[in-house]
């Protein structure tokens, strides 16, 4: 398969992504936190075709990407919570899982009868959205378990040939996936996933719960989100993280294993998952970063790194 490549401003863009996924067929889009490889969310056979082009487990989600609140109302039971996060949030990345009013079982669901949901404060994608009529299914459009594409150029390195049609938007301004939270009927906000929406932020709207296994490495009891049990984000060099001086503990290493390529990343920020596709095309062997912090973005940080780094932290 040939995949065709066009910039977002380009004539026939929106009118040639329409008619692929009214096909059936796959295109990946632009968000705001990553690109996306998005289907019809309500066509099982063409969501088929994201789990077989990522090589996803078919037991992990996807996040269903909607144009407003009175979209998502069609299809998830939302809580008066959820509205409110979504009226002060969206568009932005903040995604709701909420229980899916329909008993119909749903691919994109993973059969589970929870959805979750966002509304991506991208402009080219909410037209699409709105043209098409039908809710997006998009995980992020790379490989299962490779760092997310925040650009064309690393989306086709994951997708060339195997997809009819990638958007071009230029670099995704968040850089890193959307929070994921439930919203509770009790008030209770738990954050499964965290992103550029903050729990400080959400603090404002209800008790905020992290779930353990954002920043621990937790293999027994109840996953409440299938992606927190896969390995996630790598690259192909090995990452280590530390809880302290970096510099210092990256000197040392050097002169330990002086024929080892190894970068090094002081303070990681929103550009984190191209820096580490660079250093794949790098030929690095090993990344040292330094282990973020527990607030604000950071958390976002730590937990995808903690999870490229196969939680291997060093105290120095
Ligand atoms: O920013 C984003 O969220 C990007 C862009 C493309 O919108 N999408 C994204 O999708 O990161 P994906 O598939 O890579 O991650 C979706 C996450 C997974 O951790 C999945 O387990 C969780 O959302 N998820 C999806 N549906 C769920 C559900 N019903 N219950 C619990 N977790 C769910
Ligand atoms: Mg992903």
């Amino acid at each position: 398969m040939i995949t065709k490549r066009l910039r977002r401003q380009s004539l026939d863009a929106l009118f040639l992504a329409e008619k692929v996924l009214r096909d059936g067929q796959l295109v990946a889009v632009p968000t705001e936190t990553v690109y996306g490889l998005a289907a019809n969310a309500f066509n099982n056979q063409a969501v088929a075709r994201i789990f077989d082009a990522k090589n996803r487990p078919a037991d992990n989600p996807l996040i269903f990407h909607v144009k407003d609140v009175a979209q998502a109302a069609e299809f998830a039971d939302m809580t008066p919570l959820a509205e409110r996060l979504f009226e002060r949030f969206s568009p932005g990345p903040l995604t709701i899982v909420s229980d899916l009013k329909s008993r119909d079982k749903l691919l994109a669901c993973a059969d589970l009868d929870t959805v979750a949901v966002r509304i991506p404060n991208n402009k080219f994608l909410l037209e699409l959205i709105a043209n098409c009529g039908f809710p997006l299914a998009a995980p992020s459009a790379n490989i299962s378990g490779k760092p997310s594409p925040t650009n064309c150029h690393d989306v086709l390195e994951d997708m060339d040939g195997r997809i009819p049609l990638v958007i071009d938007d230029g670099e995704s301004k968040t850089g890193v996936e959307s929070t994921v939270v439930t919203a509770g009927w009790n008030g209770e906000i738990v954050i499964l996933r965290p992103g550029a929406v903050t729990p400080e932020q959400l603090a404002e709207y209800g008790r905020v719960i992290i779930d353990p296994r954002v920043t621990e490495e937790l293999d027994d009891g109840e996953v409440r989100s299938p992606g927190m049990k896969y390995r996630h984000y790598a690259p192909k060099a090995k990452v280590l993280l530390v809880d302290g001086d970096t510099e210092a503990y990256a000197a040392t290493f050097a002169s330990a294993f002086p024929n080892v390529k190894l970068y090094v990343i002081t303070k990681p920020e929103k550009n984190i998952f191209a820096e580490l596709r660079d250093a794949d095309r790098n030929g690095v062997d090993q990344i040292i970063a330094t282990l973020p912090g527990v607030t604000g973005f950071d958390l976002a940080l730590r937990n995808r790194l903690l999870r490229a780094a196969e939680f291997n932290v060093v105290k120095n």
